[in-house]
């Protein structure tokens, strides 16, 4: 197998999408386009993955971090002055390079594979990844010859009518002999409508020196879809759910509408799942077998364990164990670390805390920066009181509490073991073991008051 080298063309602005976000970092479903060219790469065995970056530098680097080289392309002269710039790191290596598009995100590996297969069983110095679409406005068409063999590739800006009629498009994506491709790349002129250096025309320059070209074309022209504004930012995120939903239905999660429920690549579900609509999974979300998720919840890098069931709640960065039921309208926040067989009911926030096996809060409550035991349970309208204004303090509950209905509990403090807590209290000392605490006012009744008032 020859070597493999591959540039990412990721420095223009993205002018059509309306934004002050670079086109390239748009996620879909929770992940940079970019990054979907980057993993689908992966499986070709790269020697070096250069991407050109112009427009938000800065940022793409971050995003992408060591998964690539960079090289900035300062002003944006075209997509032929684009991989121009990795000359420097390229030029003089033998293989065939691969240059893609940031904007084409839903290019499978699978494809990238038989272009490469095509590219270098072919002899050709250049293989364009072609495909045929109804609607090729915008795009590149692809000329071909009385024989059928690729003549040259002519933007939308710069077609006749009879260009335009052709419906074989340009998808962005090529293989190139990778010397081949640095020599023409150097002989592109920008007399063109866009006074651009187009990549393409390096196609006509092998041509006219009787070079060997050849078309690729691929089926599934949904693949390729270019994402040039946020319309095809939808349509595009829209393919990906699908294709994520359809690969987690046949791994035996059951998601009963597959259309109205989001989950991200980074997400794994085991077997017997069942995830009802309106949901969204985000992050390093694994969700093992059994549990049932929503309808209409979120989560975000979040382990949920078997059998749990979560109902029209918000979790972010949290453990949850197994058979917890959490819901409907219970809010997760980050750092949460919840037992088995635990309750989280309605109207219910927990922030940064821990809560033992078989623990219940079942409605109205806050805990915050709290440390809760096993099998307590927390009363209607229980309050964490862990902010003074400048900084957070800890609750500590231990087992077998009962914590009653409205009861403050202003931290730093402790319940100790096996207490309880009277309803209406604001504990503001340490409660010892086995003992009830009560902190209210005694209630007085005043007999005959109302009947004297009215008189
Ligand atoms: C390009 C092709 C067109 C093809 C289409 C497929 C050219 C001239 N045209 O058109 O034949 O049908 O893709 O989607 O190549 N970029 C740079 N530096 C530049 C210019 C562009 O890095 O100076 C990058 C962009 O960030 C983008 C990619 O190259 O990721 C393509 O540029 P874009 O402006 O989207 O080209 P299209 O007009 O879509
Ligand atoms: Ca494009």
């Amino acid at each position: 197998m020859k070597k493999r080298f591959a540039v990412i063309l990721a420095a223009g602005q993205g002018t059509r999408m309306k934004s002050k976000l670079y086109k390239v970092l748009h996620p879909i479903l929770d992940r940079p386009m970019i990054q979907y060219v980057i993993d689908a790469l992966k499986p070709a065995k790269l020697e070096k993955l250069v991407t050109i970056v112009g427009h938000g530098a800065e940022r793409v680097k971050a995003e992408i971090g060591t998964n690539s080289e960079f090289v900035l392309q300062e002003e944006q002269l075209g997509t032929a002055h684009a991989v121009l710039q990795a000359a420097d790191i390229l030029k003089n290596k033998t293989g065939t390079t691969i240059v893609v598009c940031g904007d084409t995100p839903l290019i499978k590996p699978e494809t990238y594979e038989k272009l490469f297969e095509h590219h270098e069983l072919s002899g050709s110095k250049a293989t364009i990844l072609t495909t045929i679409i109804k609607n090729p406005t915008g795009y590149g068409r692809v000329i071909r010859n009385e024989s059928g063999e690729v003549e040259r590739i002519v933007e939308h800006k710069d077609a006749d009518d009879k260009e335009k009629s052709v419906n074989e498009i340009n998808t962005g994506t090529y293989c190139f002999d990778n010397e081949a491709l640095f020599s023409a790349l150097k002989k592109v002129n920008n007399n063109n409508a866009q006074q651009e250096y187009y990549l393409p025309d390096v196609i006509e320059i092998l041509k006219a020196e009787n070079e060997k070209v050849t078309a690729f074309t691929t089926e599934d022209d949904e693949e390729t879809t270019g994402i040039n504004d946020r319309v095809a930012l939808a349509h595009a995120e829209n393919l990906m759910k699908i294709r994520i939903n359809e690969a987690h239905l046949r791994n035996g999660v059951t998601i009963t509408d597959p259309n109205n429920t989001y989950i991200g690549p980074d997400v794994t579900i085991d077997q017997d799942v069942i995830v009802y609509p309106g949901t969204v999974i985000t992050g390093k979300t694994h969700i093992e077998t059994e549990a049932v998720i929503g309808p209409h919840t979120e989560i975000e890098s979040c382990t949920i364990g078997t059998g749990t069931v979560i109902r029209q709640s918000v979790i972010k960065n949290s453990k949850i164990g197994n058979d917890v039921n959490i819901g409907p309208f219970a809010h997760i926040r980050p750092e949460t670390s919840i037992g088995d067989d635990v309750r989280v009911g309605n109207f219910v926030e927990i922030k940064k805390s821990t809560i033992g096996n078989t623990t219940k809060v079942p409605h109205l409550s806050y805990i915050g920066d709290a440390k809760l035991g096993k099998g307590i349970n927390i009363g209607c309208g229980t309050i964490t009181v862990n902010y003074d204004g400048v900084n957070k303090h800890l609750t500590t509950i231990e087992d077998n509490s009962f914590i009653g209905c409205n009861s403050n509990l202003v931290a730093p403090v402790t319940i100790e073991e096996g207490s309880y807590v009277a309803a209406g209290s604001t504990i503001t000392d340490d409660v010892p073991k086995d003992s009830l605490a009560i902190a209210r006012a005694r209630q007085t009744n005043k007999e005959g008051y109302v009947a004297k008032l009215k008189k």
